[in-house]
């Protein structure tokens, strides 16, 4: 079998690139090692940033995200007790769209089996050959036999513990990483979200989100420490922990039901150089992981992915290498952009146990800066809502 484009993982990175490169007319086949069902049913990223909606317009699956996505003109900080709102729209015009990474992921998988090229679910074994050399091919296994794809290029979009990057020699790769101590619990339930916008807060007790996924449907998050269990969580601890640790009247506020499902994260922020190897690129996680607090995984996945489409299109378009040879410096300069935000997010919001009062008192400043000056606002608003492509 022969194909232009291996794509290794179907999550949204994979999905988006193959929607992309089948609008081009570029063929491509994806391989996922696990099943359509299993990677909808993994409940992650929330909050689309205003370019990468307008990249699902441009590949022509952002119907429904038009429709039943909720548009967000702010968010709220809290810092114990006290509030400031981030306008948006007011400081800077831009906005962010709710809607789930599993909804996005639903609208690519709908639209690749409508109109798109193969992709094979439960593929084992995916195992990369030759990307070093002109005809890299890709193996797999199938119901127990083993399949070979030659191929142009491989992507890969496995994820952070896919076998794309793993299947690069230690001496070409270099990574960035930094570990934080503690983790999210997340849970959702089928209950209205408690306010209109997302509140994120800093309270000692360590941080809180309230988020939402639809009007009728809620995703709260709570800090734990990492040795924490998600057994030990019932239900009614974690909405006491929650409640504990926002705005008495909004906690007031909170409408609680059975989760639907609950989950502990670490957080990571990770970054490899560089994005090709050869005929390998990467993109999404497998090339970098954020933490949570700035919203960024999935949006940076998406414009990772539009790189890299643009580049291959032009490849085969215009036969030119230009977009392919700088494809990892200009994905990086955008990441890196990105990595900065959710570290700052994540340091000015959570409880570091290892910083002590100074630390504290610094976030406070922090915290008291961005409230009294529109101009901090304004960076925040700039870097949430997504910078420029
Ligand atoms: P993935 O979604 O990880 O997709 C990679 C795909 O590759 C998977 O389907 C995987 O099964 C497949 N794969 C892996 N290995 C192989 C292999 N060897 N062969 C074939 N296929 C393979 N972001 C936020 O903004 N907010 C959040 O709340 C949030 N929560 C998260 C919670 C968790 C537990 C994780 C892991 C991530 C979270 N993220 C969140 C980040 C966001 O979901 C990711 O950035 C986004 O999923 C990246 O998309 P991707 O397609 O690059 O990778
Ligand atoms: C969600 C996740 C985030 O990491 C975030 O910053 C905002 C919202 C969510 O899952 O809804």
């Amino acid at each position: 079998q022969r194909t232009r484009v291996v794509i290794v993982g179907a999550g949204p990175a994979g999905l988006l690139l193959g929607r992309l490169l089948d609008r081009a007319g570029v063929d491509n086949i994806i391989l996922e090692r696990k099943s359509p069902d299993y990677v909808l049913s993994r409940i992650r990223a929330g909050v689309l940033e205003q370019g990468t909606a307008d990249i699902l317009d441009a590949a022509g699956v952002g119907a429904r995200m038009r429709r039943e996505g909720l548009v967000h003109d702010g968010v709220e900080i809290g810092f114990d007790g006290d509030k400031c709102r981030i306008d948006f729209d007011g400081l800077i015009g831009r906005h962010v769209i709710v809607y789930g990474q599993t909804e996005v992921t639903h609208d690519l998988m709908d639209a690749r089996t409508a109109e798109g090229g193969p992709a094979i679910y439960e593929a084992e074994d995916v195992t990369l050959h030759d990307f070093d050399g002109a005809v890299p091919k890709v193996s797999y296994v199938k119901d127990g036999v083993t399949h070979e794809i030659a191929c142009d290029y491989i992507a890969g979009c496995d994820g952070y513990h896919g076998v794309c990057r793993a299947s690069v020699p230690a001496s070409a790769i270099r990574s960035f990483e930094r570990v934080y101590p503690f983790g999210w619990l997340g849970l959702l339930v089928d209950k209205p979200p408690v306010a209109e916008e997302l509140i994120y807060a800093h309270h000692e007790r360590g941080f809180a989100l309230c988020s939402m996924r639809s009007p009728t449907r809620s995703r709260y998050y709570v800090q734990v420490a990492l040795d924490e269990k998600v057994e030990d969580w019932s239900d009614d601890r974690f909405y006491d922990e929650l409640r504990g640790r926002l705005d008495p009247e909004v906690a007031e506020a909170i409408q609680t039901g059975p989760a639907l499902e609950k989950s502990i994260a670490p957080l990571r922020s990770f970054v490899a150089e560089p994005l090709r190897f050869g005929r390998l690129f990467l993109a999404g996680d497998a090339a970098h992981i954020v933490p949570p607090t700035g919203a960024k995984g999935l949006n940076l996945a998406a414009t990772d992915v539009q790189y890299l489409a643009d580049a291959l299109i032009e490849h085969y378009g215009e036969k030119s290498d230009a977009g392919l040879d700088g494809y990892s410096a200009k994905a990086l300069a955008r990441i890196w952009k990105a990595e900065r935000f959710s570290w700052w997010m994540t340091q000015l919001l959570h409880v570091f146990p290892e910083t002590g009062e100074f630390g504290r008192r610094i976030q406070r400043a922090e915290f008291d800066y961005t409230a009294s000056s529109e101009r901090a606002r304004a960076v925040l608003a700039e870097n949430y809502t997504g910078l420029a492509l």
